[in-house]
């Protein structure tokens, strides 16, 4: 099963992204995640990317999407996937499409989680994310047991340089502007599906399960 995540920053896409990883076995795959990664880790990739990141931009397709077609071509990859944060321009999703044909393969669904702009900017600031495993919590939705500290991997918790107010709402802008329109290009494939992301985390679940089966 091949699955993307689609939505605003912010919506939930990471942490439904992880819950459908675990519950049918396949990778998450979170370009945004593999940045974050590079930046801790100081390599090359990392120190381009932060360079776009901080001022709420995308980084450039080209690099973008050659780090995402070596990671799904990884075996792990094999049965499927959820894609979360890829793709997020027309043309990415036009190159995906076209790596996924090349193999007689297709996006399965396409998951928009909907949340309006006015909820977005007050999620951000209380957002905790573990760079090291991907999870991620909100200091009063979703808290982690320990203040601080990963549940998952023990790791302390960080707040992404990104989630400024300011950087918010630059990268709301640039969503609406380069991302929003693959809601379009979705619908006309047949595979987009969108749930109300303003709910608890388990009842946006919950509506992704029953698109999924
Ligand atoms: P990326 O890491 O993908 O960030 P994003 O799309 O801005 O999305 P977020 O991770 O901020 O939000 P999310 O939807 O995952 O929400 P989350 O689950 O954390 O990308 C970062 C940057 O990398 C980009 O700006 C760009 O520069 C670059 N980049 C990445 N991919 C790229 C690409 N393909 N092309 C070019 N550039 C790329 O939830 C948010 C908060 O809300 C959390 O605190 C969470 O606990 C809480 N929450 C979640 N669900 C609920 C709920 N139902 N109710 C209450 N709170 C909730
Ligand atoms: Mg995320």
């Amino acid at each position: 099963m091949k699955i993307i995540m689609l939505g605003a920053p912010g919506a939930g896409k990471g942490t439904q992204a992880k819950m459908i990883a675990e519950k049918y076995s396949i990778p998450h795959v979170s370009t945004g995640d593999i940045f974050r990664a590079n930046i801790k880790g100081g390599t090359e990739l990392g120190m381009e990317a932060k360079k776009y990141m901080d001022q709420g931009l995308l980084v450039p397709d080209e690099l973008t999407v050659k780090i995402l077609l070596d990671r799904v071509a990884q075996d792990d990859c094999k049965n499927g996937y959820v894609l979360d944060g890829f793709p997020r321009t027309i043309p990415q999703a036009e190159v995906l499409d076209k790596a996924l044909s090349e193999l007689g393969e297709k996006v399965d669904f396409a998951i928009n989680v909907d949340v309006p702009d006015e909820n977005i900017v007050k999620r951000m600031g209380g957002r905790r994310a573990c760079v090291k495993c991907g999870a991620t919590y909100h200091i009063e939705h979703v808290p982690p047991k320990k203040e601080g500290i990963c549940d998952v991997c023990g790791e302390k918790l960080i707040l992404r340089d990104d989630d400024k107010p300011e950087t918010v709402l630059n990268r709301l802008k640039v969503y609406h502007d380069q991302t929003q329109p693959l809601i379009d290009f979705y619908t006309k494939k047949g595979v987009l599906k969108t749930v109300d992301g303003t709910v608890s985390t388990s009842d946006v679940f919950a509506s992704i399960v029953a698109i999924l089966g």
